[in-house]
């Protein structure tokens, strides 16, 4: 018997986020590059990207540890038992292993089993790729009760003698649970991708024969990924506000993928948002790639700023190209 309603919209019903202990500042991290003969400093990294700190992960602590973490406390806030799940995306691009994939690790480490688990491999628009396929997947009937994460420990492939980068990225996990529900939930969803631009942000190396193939280390031009992320961000918000037929001025909460600070405000100014309906949490986490949407949702639901019944659009840019947008009521 077919469990496909017409009626059926997919809904957050509960949001958890972590972040490993371990906080380095910026004055910390320029003293410690220092030590190696790379110059930095805490107001070249606040200037040009509104970056104050970054978390970084224990050398024996993956992704699925982080994500796990994040999903308990989302399950908690849904009211939703592990056992109960039907679906786990996790969104990363620092899995565990080769294989198998981070969400079975998720699963085992929930001790539970049967349900779907994959990862989402859409490097920092990872999380609103997999809330996409959620979303689907509910709307569907494929899954009622589903576990999206994004989780990542990019401080296992930056390049600590690349200040370009190095000072740019952090460790973390936001996961929501996804549930099927008879009002909306997520209004539009909508996703992209450039292959023509794999080159201007990646991570190359493989494993071959036993041992890494290629530079296993995060690469970016910069300036390519920030101009490509400014026009895309505008166009995608665009696009799903026309799906869902509501316009900019619906929008209570922007919450679009911490990476620049500088990329936000203009994306903001482009949609005619006040910087007070953005969402700003790269000050004190960094990029956490994929982590970092889910981890501001969860900062602003838990600081109590963002309430039931509030617009949100969620926005994701980054390696591939990538770049997605969704727009729901909390
Ligand atoms: O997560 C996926 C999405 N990623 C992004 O959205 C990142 C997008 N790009 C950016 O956010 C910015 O392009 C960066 C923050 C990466 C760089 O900012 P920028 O304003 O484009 O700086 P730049 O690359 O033009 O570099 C300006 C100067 C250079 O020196 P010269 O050539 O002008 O003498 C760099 O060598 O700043 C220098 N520089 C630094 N100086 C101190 C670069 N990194 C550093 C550093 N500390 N960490």
């Amino acid at each position: 018997m077919s469990v496909i309603s017409s009626l059926t919209y997919s809904r957050i019903t509960g949001t958890g986020s972590y972040l490993p202990p371990k906080r380095v500042s910026n004055a910390e991290f320029a003293a410690e590059l220092a030590q190696q003969g790379i110059e930095t400093s805490d107001q070249w990294i606040v200037e040009r990207t509104g970056i104050r700190a970054r978390h970084f992960a224990a050398p024996e602590v993956g992704s699925s540890d982080l994500a796990v973490e994040a999903a308990r406390h989302a399950l908690e806030a849904a009211g939703v038992a592990a056992a109960q799940l039907d679906l786990i995306i996790v969104a990363t691009s620092t899995p565990d292993m080769v294989f198998p994939s981070t969400a079975c690790l998720v699963q085992q480490k929930l001790g539970v089993h049967g349900c779907a688990a994959f990862d989402v491999q859409a490097v920092c628009s990872g999380f609103v790729y997999g809330l996409t396929v959620a979303d689907s997947m509910i709307r569907s009937g494929a899954a009622r009760k589903a576990l999206v994460i994004g989780a990542e420990v990019f401080s296992r492939i930056l390049d600590f003698k690349d200040r370009t980068t190095c000072v740019l990225f952090g460790d973390g996990a936001g996961a929501v649970v996804l549930e099927a529900s008879d009002t909306p939930g997520v209004l539009a969803t909508e996703l992209h991708a450039d292959g023509r631009h794999v080159d201007i942000l990646c991570t190359p190396g493989t494993v071959a024969g036993g041992s890494v193939l290629g530079d296993p280390l995060l690469k970016m031009d910069g300036q390519a990924v920030f101009k490509l992320a400014v026009g895309v961000l505008e166009d995608v918000a665009r696009s799903v506000l026309a799906k869902a037929g509501r316009s900019e001025a619906d929008i209570d909460w922007l919450i679009p993928h911490q990476a620049n600070i500088r990329i936000m405000q203009m994306t903001a100014r482009k949609l005619k948002l006040d910087m007070d309906k953005v969402v700003v949490t790269v000050d004190q986490h960094g990029n956490t790639s994929a982590a970092s949407i889910p981890l501001a949702l969860d900062h602003a639901v838990r600081s109590g700023r963002l309430q039931r019944g509030d617009t949100v659009m969620l926005e994701g840019v980054g390696g591939g190209f990538t770049w997605g947008a969704v727009l729901l009521d909390f």
